[in-house]
């Protein structure tokens, strides 16, 4: 059974970022059972997930209460849409929840089902506010370099790491992409962090000068960058962005896609990092991964514009046959109602400064981690060939992505991201004892790969 799984998955699947030939080597890691912070594989051995699935699964594995909601609702109304101004119950409420448990003033929240689409809601928002605020010009989206916002063509032209964009006629024009708020990598040699952030806020003046206020009209951030390393930006980066995005009436959206539902310590990570924002997107945390489903919150300042051009604008011309499926907004009830009733947001905070002060602790001089950085419950590991130099290894060693595989036979999952990183970003009821055990891990699996790196580097 198992070997024809591999057969099968290996000649129907196409994965999602999984390199062709590796895949057709080693096949599928065919997961099958989970509780709690661990996952299980068809041949029985248990993981540790330090990653929460894809930075998704806040709660935990196996909330029979989440099962018990999708089921209930399943066999009720298995299914309604929510065009022409149908609705079902569980949407409604989670609506008025959110809207709830915004800091922000939220006119109107509009679902999705992924983080992708939702930001696609994004741009399209952008550009009829400002079209029909009579500034049909003003369309450009501002994003950075090594961002993430997902995959549909709007976000993926957000997204600013290349392999993305790679000989898919990507981005789109209009999506510009400025220097990565990466102090470690992208700081010039002895640059601050004061001096770095305000040489990224003289390159944001410098983009708007130059390309016209009249012709942009949005900025995207992730408050700390997922995919794209655990970046998290120099201290009073934000605010300064903002005031000149507000000087120059440029909307911000916050991608709170990882950061938002306590995962920074505070319950919006656009909170942690000083951003008020005019759109929000949100996603993963939203339903911990138990369905899908993601929602595009729209500030009464963008709604009100909506609002008020009735005649050119009589109805909201977008949406698709699952924005607001009534089995996924049950499950974010669900989920919603375990982060409450848990205090989850307050363990988040609790639990990730155990994480981090661990980490730093741990790596505090060891020879091959440049940096530890992050802030909650993600966090990351700069992986060097030496400390003053701050060298990758030869990337055809592909070092962080061996210590991702190593990890696996050692029954953790973390992750590699950005230019020599690996990630963690483990679900909320992650216990000290675990957090441990994915640091021991690590530090012994970066010991044991670095010496032939080092060779093969030479
Ligand atoms: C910050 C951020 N935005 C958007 C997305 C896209 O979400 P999805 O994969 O659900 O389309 C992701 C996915 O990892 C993300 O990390």
């Amino acid at each position: 059974m198992q070997s024809d799984l591999h057969g099968m998955d290996v000649a129907a699947h196409l994965h999602p970022y999984t390199n062709f030939a590796d895949h057709a080597e080693r096949g599928p890691l065919i997961m099958d059972g989970a509780s709690g912070v661990r996952v299980r594989d068809t041949e029985g051995r248990e993981y540790i997930d330090a990653m929460a699935g894809l930075w998704c699964c806040d709660v935990g594995y196996g909330r029979q209460e989440i099962a018990d909601a999708i089921a209930a609702q399943a066999k009720q109304l298995s299914f309604f849409h929510s065009f022409f101004g149908m609705a079902t119950e569980p949407t409604i409420r989670l609506a008025d929840r959110l809207k709830q448990l915004m800091p922000w003033p939220i006119a109107r929240v509009f679902f999705g089902l992924s983080g992708s689409d939702a930001n696609d809601t994004q741009v399209k928002l952008v550009w009829l506010y400002n079209t029909l605020r009579g500034q049909p010009r003003k369309t450009k989206i501002i994003s950075r370099q090594m961002a993430y916002h997902g995959i549909t063509l709007g976000a993926s032209s957000m997204t600013g790491l290349t392999p993305v964009h790679a000989h898919m006629n990507l981005p789109l024009p209009g999506f510009l992409h400025l220097t990565a708020p990466h102090h470690y990598r992208y700081a010039a040699p002895g640059e601050s962090e004061t001096a770095f952030r305000d040489r990224l806020v003289a390159e944001l003046e410098a983009t708007i000068a130059r390309e016209g206020a009249e012709t942009i009209g949005a900025f995207v951030a992730e408050p700390v960058m997922g995919a794209g390393g655990v970046i998290v930006p120099p201290a009073g980066y934000f605010p300064a962005l903002q005031d000149v995005l507000r000087r120059h009436d440029i909307l911000f959206i916050a991608d709170e896609v990882i950061c938002g539902f306590g995962r920074l310590g505070r319950p919006w990570g656009s909170q942690a990092l000083g951003i008020e924002p005019d759109l929000v997107t949100i996603a993963k945390g939203l339903t911990s991964g138990y369905a899908p489903l993601a929602a595009s919150l729209i500030s009464e300042r963008v709604w009100s514009v909506l609002a008020a051009h009735e005649a050119e604008l009589p109805q909201w011309n977008h949406g698709q046959t699952y924005s607001g499926h009534p089995v996924c907004t049950a499950a974010a009830n669900a989920n919603l109602d375990i982060m409450e009733r848990e205090g989850l947001f307050e363990r988040a905070a609790h639990q990730g400064e155990y994480l981090q002060r661990r980490l730093r602790e741990t790596f505090a001089d060891h020879p091959h981690v440049g940096e530890v950085r992050g802030l909650g419950l993600i966090a990351a590991l700069e992986v060097v060939r030496d400390r003053d130099s701050r060298g990758t290894f030869a990337p055809e060693y592909k070092l962080p992505f061996r210590i991702f595989r190593r990890l696996l036979d050692k029954g953790v999952i973390a992750r590699a991201v950005g230019v020599s990183g690996i990630a963690m970003c483990p679900p909320y009821v992650v216990e000290e004892a675990d957090i441990e055990a994915i640091i021991d891990a690590i530090h012994e699996t970066i010991d044991e790969l670095v010496p032939a790196a080092l060779r093969a580097s030479h």
